[in-house]
């Protein structure tokens, strides 16, 4: 399918608005592309129990499967510290790569985005290589 990168990366950037960071003052933005052509947005979401967090990644995933979309084909993620524009590209942790592994086939895109123009595009193998999967389990 075609991929509006642009639109992507305006949405996780956009998104970065809405993060509840008490905690780390790092606001993280999502934008997840599903095959059908909608956007489900997400921020990361803390908590002062810590463990209770929720990246960006995973609240866009949760977002869109507790709406019975479970196709995708890409997702932007823009991170940086409150109150300023991302200084580096923010890579997703290894908990939201294991979700995507769960619903995203070999060639869905992770945008990693550092600003409007600067941002690097993995394929979720490279990002997560010799996954454990649906296919491991379901066959
Ligand atoms: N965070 C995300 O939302 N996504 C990532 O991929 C990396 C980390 C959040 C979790 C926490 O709220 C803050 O960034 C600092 O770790």
């Amino acid at each position: 399918m075609d991929i509006n990168v642009q639109e992507l990366i305006k949405t996780a950037l956009e998104m970065r608005k809405r993060s509840y960071t008490p905690y780390s003052h790092f606001n993280v933005g999502a934008a997840l592309l599903a095959s059908n052509g909608q956007i489900f947005t997400g921020c990361n979401i803390e908590n002062a129990a810590f463990t209770p967090t929720n990246c960006a990644e995973r609240t866009a995933f949760f977002k869109a499967v507790s709406e019975g979309v479970t196709d995708f084909a890409a997702i932007a993620i823009a991170g940086g510290p409150d109150g300023s524009d991302p200084v580096d590209y923010c890579p997703p942790c290894g908990i939201c790569r294991q979700v995507m592994s769960e619903f995203c086939n070999d060639d869905f895109k992770i945008i990693m985005v550092k600003s409007e123009t600067e941002y690097k595009i993995v394929t979720l193998p490279e990002a997560l290589p010799d996954r454990f999967g649906p296919k491991d389990l379901l066959g």
